[in-house]
């Protein structure tokens, strides 16, 4: 089956073609333009975000089609939640009508889904049974995969998402927007040593047991506040020499608060592989530091290649195959929602 995939559910406009039978895919092509625009503002301004994705909607379609050698696909897969309603309404619009015009079938999909799926195209064996961390500017789950369509979602964040805090903890050491990647870049040359500045890990405590609801839950806004309390009580004279070891301290608690979670679900639920997802997979040193604690116990763990880790369409027409095989569809009344439950999700 051929799936053209849509995502436009927040600041990137994409669609891609993917050819699959099963876990036996090939991307034939993939196009992500990312709305620039926001840097501006400091952060995604929604109705901005709308329109640039009217804009660019038909020539980055065409473009993956083009790239792909030929326009007839067998289906649509569009992410139809979670996300910014008016941009999300962009990718299902077009999506329905270009499917209506072609006849072929539409299916929507969930964005967090589809970062489930995203490693897969890269990592044949990143296929379940595994753990996986989402980790992004919106979301952050931890979620044990038993089968593709079969979540069992152990945690979440109570407050901000790891991506959340990464860029509001760059804004108050005043980085650049998206924050991630200046915090991390900064972050090392802070060195091995974050000197003075040590922040206490959230919902981390030794004696922990499954039963209790912080087991695998994260929170980051009390982290957020202990870098503010640092900036503040450093002053502006002296912030460009400790911004380093501030930006270094941040990252290694929220990395070791993730790497902590993650090995918990990975314990309890015998799993032998890792799967992360979501733009905060980027980040190497999160990467590096889950391998660590992780290969010497006979755990693989999986991250994709930035341009899947983030946001794309490869990972929607992915996800859209599988509910596709299975025979699901969606009706040209399908919607386009803010929150909505991953499918699938089985008591945990
Ligand atoms: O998955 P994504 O592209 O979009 C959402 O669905 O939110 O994730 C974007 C988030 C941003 O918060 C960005 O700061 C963060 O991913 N990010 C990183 C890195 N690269 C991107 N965070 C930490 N380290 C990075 N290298
Ligand atoms: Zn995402």
């Amino acid at each position: 089956m051929r799936v053209l995939g849509i995502e436009t559910s927040c600041d990137e406009t994409s669609a891609a073609v993917l050819r699959g039978d099963g876990n036996d895919v090939t991307l034939e092509s993939l196009v992500i333009l990312s709305q620039d625009i926001h840097r501006v503002f400091g952060g995604v301004v929604p109705e901005i975000a709308s329109r640039a994705h009217l804009t660019a909607i038909v020539p980055v379609v065409e473009r993956a089609l083009a790239d792909a050698g030929g326009e007839a696909v067998d289906a649509v897969a569009v992410t139809n939640a979670p996300g910014l309603v008016g941009a999300l309404l962009v990718g299902v619009s077009f999506a329905k009508a270009y499917a209506f015009a072609r006849g072929v079938p539409v299916v929507g999909v969930h964005h967090m889904e589809g970062h489930l799926f995203a490693t897969a195209l890269e990592h044949p064996e990143a296929v379940p049974p595994f753990t996986a961390l989402l980790v992004s500017g919106g979301h952050t789950l931890l979620i044990d995969v038993e089968a593709w369509g079969r979540y069992r979602l152990l945690g979440r964040t109570r407050d901000d998402a790891a991506g959340e805090a990464f860029d509001k903890v760059a804004k108050l050491l005043g980085l650049p927007y998206p924050g991630g990647p200046h915090v991390e870049r900064i972050a090392a040359v802070g060195g091995a040593d974050s000197g003075e500045f040590r922040f206490a890990r959230p919902m981390l405590r030794r004696n922990q047991t499954p039963e209790d609801s912080d087991f695998y839950d994260v929170s980051f806004s009390g982290l957020k506040t202990a870098v503010l309390n640092a900036v503040r009580r450093v002053g502006g004279a002296d912030i460009e020499r400790d911004r380093p070891a501030i930006a270094r301290a941040f990252q290694d608690a929220l990395i070791e608060t993730l790497v902590e979670k993650t090995v918990r679900a990975v314990v309890q639920h015998r799993r032998s592989r890792v799967v992360l997802g979501g733009g905060v997979a980027c980040n190497a040193a999160l990467v590096a530091a889950m391998r660590d604690r992780l290969v010497p116990r006979g755990v693989e763990v999986f991250a994709p290649s930035p341009r899947l880790a983030t946001d794309n369409a490869a990972m929607i027409a992915r996800a859209g195959l599988f509910h596709l095989e299975r025979g699901e569809r969606s009706g040209l009344d399908l919607n386009a929602f803010a929150a909505q439950p991953i499918p699938g999700l089985v008591a945990a």
